[in-house]
């Protein structure tokens, strides 16, 4: 399958970039539906996006109508200086005004168990689940060192996840819970993200989309079923791929 790959000159361009697909998608779902719910990616790459938001979308987006999720969370309370959520609320949530109950957090600070059947039932309430998968109008991923992606990295049980939309995943390296949205989710959004910036990750990103159709890394396995799947980079990242044409792999 092909993989729809854009390259951008720099990181700045990047978050430029990114942050126009968060509007445009925003507007297009909240004139459809009346809202846009959007899962945000933790980690470095994206915190510049969000800050844009958080300047240049301030007032030109309905924010009470912007419905904020999370892919997944550290094992540390929302205070701490690792979690997804505190990056993201000191970059835009705590910007914009956003109603509090619009921001969906996975409270990682209940214990993993009580925090997976927490989010569990978060998504169940505010996509009416009754026996589907939540489809996010968006959902913005990153990509690890290892080909991780969310919290799916390689060799740990969420990746064979199948029936569950939450898990709290044990990662042996990190010696720690991650709570983490599965592939049923992610491969049923109508539209995911990944941003990778940086020549560090130039390794990565090619053996991860350079042969499309391998499964060899986690962030391989994403493959929205009725959605468009978009990675985002900058050139730094992009400088080992090769295009048989121009416009993409
Ligand atoms: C997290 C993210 C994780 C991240 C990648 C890339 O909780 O850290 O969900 O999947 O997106 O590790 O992180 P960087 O953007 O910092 O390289």
């Amino acid at each position: 399958m092909p993989v729809e790959v854009k390259i951008v000159p720099d990181n700045a361009a990047l978050n430029r970039a990114a942050a126009q697909e968060f509007a445009r998608l925003a507007d297009s779902a909240i004139a459809e539906r009346g809202r846009f719910s959007v899962a945000l990616s933790g980690g470095n790459t994206p915190r510049a996006v969000y800050a844009l938001l958080a300047e240049q979308y301030q007032n030109a987006l309905p924010w009470d109508r912007i419905h904020i999720f999370f892919g997944d969370e550290r094992n540390v309370r929302p205070d701490h200086p690792d979690s997804n959520y505190r990056m993201a609320n000191d970059a835009l949530l705590s910007k914009v005004a956003i109603p509090g109950r619009n921001i969906h957090r996975i409270q990682a600070e209940l214990g993993p168990e009580a925090a997976v059947k927490d989010y569990q039932l978060q998504l169940q309430a505010f996509f009416h689940l009754t026996d589907d998968w939540p489809r996010f109008d968006l959902i913005f991923l990153g990509l690890g060192d290892d080909g991780h992606t969310a919290s799916l990295f390689p060799d740990t049980q969420a990746l064979e996840e199948s029936s569950l939309t939450v898990v709290a995943n044990w990662v042996e390296k990190l010696q720690s819970f991650r709570i983490t949205v599965t592939y049923p989710v992610l491969n049923h959004a109508a539209e995911v993200l990944f941003l990778v910036s940086g020549a560090a990750k130039a390794g990565i990103l090619k053996n991860v989309v350079q042969p499309p159709g391998a499964n060899k890394f986690p962030s391989q396995r994403v493959h929205p079923e009725n959605g468009r799947l978009f990675w985002l980079v900058d050139q730094d990242a992009a400088r080992l791929l090769r295009f048989a044409n121009p416009r993409g792999v």
